[in-house]
């Protein structure tokens, strides 16, 4: 904080707005008081405005720079696995070896759902989109753990964040058995979060997944890639829920609706349509064509960024990522991925591109690595759904632990003024 003040002046009337410094990043001005004054600010798509303080993640998007609890995401990556950025993000520190432990030992002990879930899938059609069964069974975790629905109780929270992010990745694997009519496979606890994840969708009760580490490793990348990302429309939508005290699975199934959306999560599955579509490398500048086009909707889709108008450094890692996944799957030759590799080349060199700084995002890379693993693509949103779990989980637990008021936006109202019922007399 500090001593800066704004002057805004509005008609004759001059008002001071104090101006608060965060710990990097730009300055922000408190316009609370402008409610008293009668005057309210218009920010659609909040362009320019910080609806909280946090101190979970940092990103620059000029420079490319993200920072979870102040250590570089690319650290990150590098040295921890996701379970332990679990912890990171809740609770502000990395753990000591002993609490490493305890954590990753208390997250699989929650591993499993209650058995009467299972019967809840059963109300699904079985070519329900998962992301649809998502919303749905992750919002009725709250049916079933009443136990741990006190949002002002800090051990209850606590199990809630445990039972979150243990039992999402089950959840998820259950969406893609139950369209494919296969068995549900239990978790093992022998395996690492993101091996597990493998093991629940690709086993069968008749045949073991054998999990290739450089798979599990790319898995457990986009998880820890995906695991925040500050005040995105999908945490902003959590901690909206979370302000009128709704509880914990509510609030995630909020989140998970509001990542449903192809701006947002749903981009992934969006670029392999689009791979799909264009279907040949020979197709690639007719689609640069139409994305140049100012009268065609049609966007490159992992193409571009809200924050990042530099290389995302998610995108970066996950680059590299992306070639060793193909290579190890001998797939560096699939049509598919040929067109995937020439688009990014292409695009990074194009004019309108460059200008724009539209740079492939994270959603370019890990929808071809997630489809190279051999997920599915309705599946794809579902993935992100699970690493941003803990995202959700960390930025509701931040907000409930301080004073918080409810999320009321205001609007600029430009509909008709009062008149008279036509029956009125
Ligand atoms: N293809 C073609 N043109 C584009 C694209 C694109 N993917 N993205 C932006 N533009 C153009 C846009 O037409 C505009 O051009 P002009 O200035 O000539 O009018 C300019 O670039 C700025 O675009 P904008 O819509 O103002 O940018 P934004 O910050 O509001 O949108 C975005 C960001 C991610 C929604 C957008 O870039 C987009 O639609 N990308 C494709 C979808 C996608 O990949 N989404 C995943 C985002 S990353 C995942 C996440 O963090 O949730």
């Amino acid at each position: 904080m500090t001593d800066k003040k704004a002057q805004l002046s509005v008609g004759n009337k001059v008002i001071e707005l104090p101006v608060y410094s965060g710990s990097i990043g730009p300055d922000v001005i408190d316009i609370r008081s402008l409610a008293q004054e009668g005057l309210f600010t218009f920010d659609p798509g909040f362009m320019s405005t910080a609806s909280c303080e946090s101190k979970i993640t940092y990103i620059d998007g000029a420079n490319g720079v993200l920072l979870h609890r102040g250590y570089p995401i690319e650290q990150l990556v590098e040295n921890s696995d996701f379970i332990e950025v679990c912890y990171l993000l809740l609770h502000g520190e990395l753990p000591s070896p002993e609490e490493n432990e305890k954590f990753h030992d208390t997250v699989k002990s929650h591993t499993m759902v209650q058995d009467q879930i299972r019967h809840f899938f059963k109300g699904f059609r079985r070519d329900a989109h998962p992301m649809a069964i998502m919303c749905g069974v992750v919002g009725a975790l709250s049916a079933f753990y009443h136990d741990n629905l006190d949002f002002s109780d800090e051990r209850q929270r606590e199990i809630a964040a445990f039972r979150l992010i243990a039992k999402i990745p089950t959840l998820a694997a259950m969406c893609y058995k139950y369209t494919l009519g296969q068995p549900f496979i239990n978790p093992r606890n022998d395996l690492s979060y993101a091996e597990n994840f493998l093991h629940m969708m690709f086993a069968t009760p008749c045949e073991e997944y054998k999990v290739s580490p450089v798979l599990a490793r790319a898995m457990d990348q986009i998880f820890i890639l995906h695991a925040d990302h500050g005040q995105n429309a999908s945490t902003a939508t959590v901690r909206l829920a979370g302000s009128s005290q709704a509880n914990p699975f509510a609030c995630i199934a909020s989140g998970i609706a509001a990542l449903w959306g192809p701006s947002h999560g749903g981009a992934n599955e969006a670029v392999l349509c689009m791979l799909q579509e264009i279907g040949d490398e020979s197709r690639i500048d007719e689609y640069l064509a139409k994305a140049r086009d100012k009268n065609d909707p049609f966007r490159l889709m992992g193409f571009g960024h809200r924050v990042y108008k530099n290389f995302d450094p998610r995108a970066k890692i996950l680059r590299q990522t992306c070639h060793e996944v193909l290579q190890e799957l001998g797939l560096q030759d699939d049509p598919m991925f040929r067109v995937a590799q020439r688009l990014e080349q292409i695009a990074l060199e194009d004019q309108y591109f460059i200008e724009r700084k539209l740079y492939p995002n994270v959603d370019f890379y890990s929808g071809i690595i997630l489809k190279a693993i051999g997920i599915p693509l309705p599946m794809l949103t579902v993935i992100f759904a699970v690493s941003r779990t803990i995202g959700w989980v960390a930025h509701w637990h931040e907000m409930i632990s301080e004073s918080f008021r409810i999320g009321r936006p205001r609007q600029l109202y430009t509909g008709l003024t009062m008149r008279n019922h036509p029956d009125t007399d």
